[in-house]
């Protein structure tokens, strides 16, 4: 194999599509069957391809009304916790992370349950600091405030808001998509082999109740851990973004030296 990949491209292309390639000037590294730059001479060869990041963060006291204070979030069920924690799953330095998705489900007063989603791919105008994404999640409440069971609305682009169960959530997700359960006893991320779609959910600051677990282990969720250390649900997202981040970036310098 001549030349080496541009690994630059490696870093940028998995945020804004969904497939991977890396291109040099004469050659293109692509995992799928599409010639992504016509005229340049395609190598195929097996990638890790994660389509998806998908998160699921179980909030069980935050609120589920509107009426709550942006300079009190803590007061608003850990609203704040929240907020940080949808920063830090769709947030790179200065740029959305396109390739991924969080969903909050929120079952705190006065009207659980809700389910909030957050879509990296169609995401416009959500502010990056805790404030204005609480601003936004109040204004999405408002926009739910009167769904029937089951009801979706899209509130503006790339947030959806739905009176959807998180156990409900769990067990549509886990047709698709591998559940993975952020637990402190599971296996560690560093060994654990990922499928193309991906589901993690975690807890807030209460963690999962015992009749939710078991639900997970119906449903054939995995147990992974971030390390040894119990951390807050809003430092899990980059733990695992930077895993996957480095198993593909990995990839592309094996390939690059053969
Ligand atoms: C602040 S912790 C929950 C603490 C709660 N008191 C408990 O015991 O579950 C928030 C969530 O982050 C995830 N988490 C925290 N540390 C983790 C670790 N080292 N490995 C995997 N997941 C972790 C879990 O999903 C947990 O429910």
């Amino acid at each position: 194999m001549s030349g080496s990949p541009n690994l630059e491209w490696a870093e940028l292309i998995p945020l804004v599509r969904k497939d991977i390639w890396v291109q040099n000037q004469t050659e293109c590294f692509c995992s799928l069957g599409e010639n992504p730059c016509p005229g340049v001479t395609i190598k195929y060869f097996d990638l890790l391809i994660i389509k998806m990041r998908e998160f699921i963060l179980l909030a069980l006291k935050a609120k589920t009304t509107p009426d709550f204070v942006l300079e009190q979030l803590p007061e608003a069920g850990r609203m704040d916790l929240v907020c940080r924690t949808i920063a830090n799953t769709l947030y790179v330095s200065n740029e959305m992370r396109r390739d991924t998705v969080i969903h909050v489900s929120m079952n705190g007063p006065r009207d659980p349950p809700k389910l909030m989603s957050f879509y990296g791919e169609t995401m416009k105008g959500l502010g990056m600091d805790e404030r204005a994404i609480g601003e936004m999640i109040r204004n999405t409440l408002k926009k739910g405030t009167r769904l029937a069971l089951g009801e979706e609305i899209e509130a503006s682009p790339g947030i959806k808001i739905s009176k959807k169960a998180f156990e409900t959530l769990l067990k549509e997700k886990s047709q698709t998509s591998q559940l993975i359960y952020l637990h402190k006893k599971g296996e560690d991320i560093r060994t654990f082999q990922f499928k193309e779609n991906n589901t993690f959910v975690l807890g807030d600051y209460i963690g999962l109740p015992g009749k939710t677990e078991k639900l997970l282990d119906r449903l054939g969720a995995q147990k992974i851990k971030l390390g040894p250390t119990m951390l807050f649900a809003s430092h899990c997202p980059i733990i695992v973004h930077n895993e996957l981040d480095r198993r593909i970036k990995e990839q592309f310098e094996d390939k690059s030296a053969q």
